[in-house]
């Protein structure tokens, strides 16, 4: 069980996280370098932290380990913390885990060791430290990190989960459960677009403070965090939902309607995660294809499960949460960081809004994973609230989001950028097709099989509650026909009695039985509850066996 509710943890998103490393290019070192200048460290409280970029596919900042400063990933996606290389003076707890990500094994031992981030220190904050990297596809340390931190809610640790009580919170929970207010228990995250000539955002992170000049960000809509399942919270991911019926409104204007396969989500709108481990935006495949099939010249691109579009091409995608529109920058919707070229050979841009597939939500818990393409765009706070294991605030998590993409600067940045300032954007080379035309990408049998799983496990709740509903009525069946049976025979038995032939005695042990059964009935929910769960586990190992 073990094993396979880690396994499965991390093979359902945490782990993913870290696709951001699965993509199948290399980033070029070519593209405009960042010439914005960063902004001075702020002189009151804790301050914040620059978040370094390495072409827009990795962000990270750096903590302190035992008195190492380590640069990690800033992932809200996961919420664990694992480095490579020493850590000075660490305490070896002799619990071993393994995080499987798409880069490869986190191995190792449980360590503890004084940690510092942020102007925030925990004396003995626990960590995985990873000894072996020898499975790791990419040198991590070239892209710029020597590990990860998860910023994610506690319940979704797995070192939580190996160490007895709070012991093995993660690092943010800590801080947050030494912090004097509990309403302030937030962090915020601001991430840089490089080879932009408009980009006037520094690379940023706080905790329970925002970044100066971007105050307004707290008179935002609060977005309520979308709970799952209390069994399931090791998948509680930073996630919400989208505006009803215009969720999204795509490149022709128009909103592109999805359904969503979440069965608790109300109807119309779609469940986000927002996840700063992710490159590209995993988003349902009719999506993506409504995104970029109706593109002239637009190619499926089966290595690297994406489309690729001409790099002159602008396309309009703009995200609506809690009534607000949150456009996103044209820059990010196709990308020039990866070397993608077309089936002839002429330079393609990558389409990042990706065919949600390796990352698909078996149990139905979202429909999209937004990363960083599209977490360049919005100035998020994300506020823990209750989330907090230990904490003493009992308030709903919720999200807020700031726009940072102006419309009109970023065409102009993208007539700059990808046709070296001729403004091209209403020539019919770059009209879209008529919608009868629009393209669509193949779908795989895997994925056709993970959607009808998903279609059965992401009801399990509704079919657990049904067989429980007929397990009650079954048992109250009995009980009533028992009962009926002992009423007759005790009525027989009166009658016996006054005719002296059975004398009493037997009716204490009747009572008993009859309670007895309520427990019964009680009883039988466990194992069920049980077999459910392992059910689910072993079908969602399975079936991401395929992918792994
Ligand atoms: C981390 O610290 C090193 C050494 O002080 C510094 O060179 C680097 O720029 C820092 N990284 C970030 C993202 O601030
Ligand atoms: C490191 O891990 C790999 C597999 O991931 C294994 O083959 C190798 O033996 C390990 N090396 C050490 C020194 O443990
Ligand atoms: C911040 O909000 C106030 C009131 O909503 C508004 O007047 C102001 O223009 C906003 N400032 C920015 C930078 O968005
Ligand atoms: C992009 O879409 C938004 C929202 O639909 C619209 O207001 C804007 O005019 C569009 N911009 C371009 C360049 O098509
Ligand atoms: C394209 O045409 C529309 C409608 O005529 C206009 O509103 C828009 O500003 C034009 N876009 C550019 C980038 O010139």
């Amino acid at each position: 069980m073990r094993s396979l509710l880690t396994h499965s943890f991390v093979h359902t998103l945490c782990s993913l996280s870290a696709l951001a490393v699965k993509i199948p290019f290399h980033v070029s070192s070519s593209g405009i370098e960042e010439t914005t200048p960063h902004v001075p460290r702020q002189s009151s409280s804790s301050g914040t932290v620059p978040v370094g970029n390495t072409q827009n596919t990795f962000y990270y900042a750096n903590v302190t380990l035992g008195g190492r400063q380590i640069s990690v990933m800033l992932d809200t996606g996961s919420s664990d913390l694992w480095v490579t290389g020493s850590v000075p003076g660490a305490q070896d707890t002799g619990k071993s885990v393994t995080l499987s990500y798409a880069v490869g094994n986190a191995a190792g031992n449980i360590h503890t060791a004084p940690f510092q981030f942020d102007g925030y220190t925990v004396q003995d904050q626990a960590f995985l430290l990873v000894t072996n990297t020898s499975s790791f596809s990419t040198n991590i340390h070239a892209e710029g990190y020597d590990g990860l931190i998860g910023l994610g809610p506690n319940s979704g640790s797995t070192i939580y989960k190996k160490l007895s009580g709070d012991t093995g919170n993660s690092a943010i929970n800590r801080i947050f459960q030494q912090s004097p207010s509990s309403s302030n228990n937030y962090l915020t995250l601001m991430l840089n677009r490089r080879g932009d000539p408009g980009n006037l955002i520094t690379g940023q992170f706080t905790m329970s403070e925002v970044v100066p000049g971007f105050e307004n960000i707290t008179s935002q809509p609060q977005l309520a965090v979308e709970k799952v399942y209390k069994v399931t919270d090791e998948d509680q991911h930073w996630q919400i939902l989208t505006d009803q019926g215009v969720g999204i409104i795509g490149p022709d204007g128009q909103p592109i309607q999805v359904s969503s396969i979440v069965p608790k989500a109300p109807d119309g709108q779609l469940v986000v995660v927002l996840d700063s481990g992710f490159t590209l935006p995993q988003v349902p495949r009719s999506m993506s294809d409504a995104i970029y099939g109706r593109v002239q010249g637009a190619e499926w691109s089966t290595s690297s499960q994406a489309w690729l579009v001409p790099c002159g091409q602008l396309i309009n995608v703009t995200f609506n949460f809690g009534g607000v529109s949150y456009p996103v920058h044209p820059l990010d919707v196709s990308s020039s960081d990866f070397n993608v070229a077309f089936s002839n050979g002429s330079p393609a841009c990558l389409g990042t809004f990706q065919p949600i597939s390796s990352a698909f939500s078996l149990l139905g818990e979202y429909d999209m994973i937004l990363g960083m393409a599209f977490l360049r765009n919005v100035y998020t706070l994300i506020n823990f609230g209750n989330l907090v294991e230990g904490g003493s605030n009992s308030n709903n998590p919720y999200i807020q989001l700031l726009s940072l993409t102006d419309e009109a600067a970023a065409v102009n940045d993208f007539i700059q950028v990808r046709t070296n300032g001729e403004n091209l954007i209403n020539t019919s080379q770059y009209a879209l097709l008529p919608a009868s035309q629009e393209q669509h990408s193949p779908e795989t049998a895997a994925e056709k099989k993970a959607q009808y799983e998903e279609e059965v496990l992401s009801h399990w709740p509704y079919i657990l509650a049904g067989c429980l509903v007929f397990l009650v009525l079954l048992i109250g069946y009995c009980i009533w026909r028992c009962c009926c049976r002992r009423k007759r025979l005790a009525k027989k038995k009166a009658t016996q009695q006054k005719q002296g032939i059975v004398s009493g005695g037997g009716n204490n042990g009747t009572y008993a039985q009859l309670q007895d059964s309520g427990s019964t009935a009680t009883l039988a929910m466990q194992p069920m509850r049980g077999s459910t769960l392992d059910f689910k586990h072993e079908y969602a190992k399975d079936a991401f066996a395929t992918h792994a």
